[in-house]
């Protein structure tokens, strides 16, 4: 069984992970402020990502498209009469349920009226129909200003480029275009920490495809996002595939797979994989009148082409790495929680640590950390006793602790401590950065000579 969210929850707050929003204010809900070590787990996640749809291959670009958008892409995507949830009111506490979520449950029946408040067990309103989408206005006045949405997906972003992007990459379909971004949704029941929250980040791509040929890129990009969630290190047995059924499509696709993960909160979805047809560039074809075809040349047809969309969330990626990587073990006597992370993942790949504050150490650690963090996200720890600062460090999901001790000073030799098997050795400060570099590759302590050289 997953670890309980509230160790994870408390984790975060206490390692600088996340915090609640506008805490010194009481916090505001289900919003989340990312700290010092949430920020570079995210970047760490975004870059993965970016380097396996992106930089890895010759057929998808990036895109960075605004958040706010013509008020007509989202009539177009059918996102102004269809991206809604049929929620239910209590008439006591008027708390408001998604009919979803108490379906689930099992706690409310069709009708939506013959269940009680799950809080409170007052009377529910019928089921009425609650568009997700945060609404503002563009301009100085408001009674003159336009109506605009915040984007509740990235998507459009990638169809209304659509044209831009075939004439000035100078590619051939299939090809994609893939965005990282905030996106917005009033969420009725927003909660699980960051895992359903009104602000969020997606990580999305549209590849665009030659209809007919659909099907098949739908299986590919289903295993390819299911293999970069291994890559991250997320253990296999933890991870599944939810095909959707008919009722549970969203209103453009014509398919949908899910990557689950086992979240303490049960399975849940980690990213959809859809194929979404030839529907988002149809619409925007008529809405806008711009013609959204295609000229294959080879073929010498001219088509509107098919998408699949795989669809991935920065924060529950976040939470799903997290929750997968802490452990909690026993070692020497001493209880210690460690955060197995990918060390691609971690936020602090290298932690310096003198053995003790003073005169001939710190300048001497100085260095070797100022050596380092050019090349390594570094951090240097002085405060407290080493044991304290290793645990800080296991906390984090550092991967490998140097210290400089008094022999330091005589022999110029430093140790390197590993988080995962707590093996040491010793290594002259001038092959400091090499071996660091191999650690971090993956190479295991026993297998390489440079380590095997350094062993005591
Ligand atoms: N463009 C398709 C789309 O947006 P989605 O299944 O609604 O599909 C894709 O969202 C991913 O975005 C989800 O799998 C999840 O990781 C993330 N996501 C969606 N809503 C979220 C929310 N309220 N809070 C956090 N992440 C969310």
């Amino acid at each position: 069984m997953p670890v309980d969210m509230e160790k994870i929850v408390s984790l975060c707050k206490r390692r600088g992970f996340v915090f609640p929003s506008s805490e010194i204010y009481g916090g505001l809900g289900s919003c989340w402020d990312y700290g010092p070590m949430g920020v570079e787990l995210k970047r760490n996640i975004r870059d993965m990502w970016w380097k396996a749809m992106v930089q890895e291959r010759s057929d998808v670009v990036g895109i960075e498209s605004s958040i706010m958008m013509h008020p007509r892409v989202w009539q177009a995507s059918g996102h102004v009469g269809g991206f809604a949830d049929p929620l239910v009111e209590c008439k006591s506490c008027h708390l408001r349920w998604r009919v979803e979520d108490l379906d689930k449950e099992g706690t409310m029946s069709e009708d939506g009226n013959s269940r009680r408040c799950p809080s409170c067990g007052g009377e529910l309103t019928p089921p009425r129909m609650f568009n997700l989408m945060f609404k503002t206005f563009m301009g100085a006045l408001e009674e003159e200003a336009s109506v605009v949405y915040l984007r509740p997906e990235t998507a459009q972003g990638m169809f209304v480029n659509f044209d831009n992007i075939i004439t000035t990459s100078r590619k051939k379909l299939p090809l994609g275009i893939a965005q990282i971004g905030r996106s917005f949704r009033n969420e009725i029941t927003p909660g699980n920490f960051i895992f359903r929250t009104r602000e969020f980040e997606q990580m999305e791509m549209e590849f665009f495809v030659k209809p007919g040929t659909d099907e098949q890129w739908f299986d590919y990009w289903t295993k390819e996002r299911f293999s970069w969630y291994l890559k991250l290190g997320i253990k296999e047995k933890n991870l599944r595939l939810h095909p959707h059924s008919k009722d549970e499509l969203a209103h453009y696709a014509k398919s949908c797979d899910d990557i689950e993960y086992l979240f303490p909160i049960g399975w849940s979805e980690l990213e959809g994989i859809a194929n979404r047809g030839n529907y988002d560039l149809i619409q925007h074809n008529a809405a806008s009148r711009r013609n959204l075809s295609y000229y294959d040349a080879e073929s010498g047809e001219r088509y509107i082409p098919y998408v699949i969309e795989p669809s991935a969330g920065v924060d529950r990626t976040l939470l799903a790495v997290l929750i997968d990587a802490y452990h909690e073990e026993v070692v020497e006597n001493r209880e210690r929680v460690v955060l197995r992370l990918n060390p691609s993942l971690s936020p602090v790949k290298v932690a310096v640590l003198p053995l003790s504050k003073n005169e001939k150490l710190t300048p001497m650690a100085r260095e070797v950390y100022e050596g380092l963090c050019a090349d390594f996200m570094t951090c240097y720890d002085d405060a407290q006793s080493i044991g304290r600062r290793y645990r800080r460090q296991d906390e984090i999901g550092t991967p490998l602790c140097v210290t400089i001790d008094f022999a330091s000073l005589e022999d110029h030799q430093v140790t390197i401590r590993d988080r995962d098997s707590l093996a040491q050795i010793r290594l002259p400060i001038d092959r400091l950065k090499e071996a660091l570099e191999a650690k971090l590759k993956g190479e295991a302590f026993e297998s390489s000579s440079l380590w095997a050289a350094g062993r005591r």
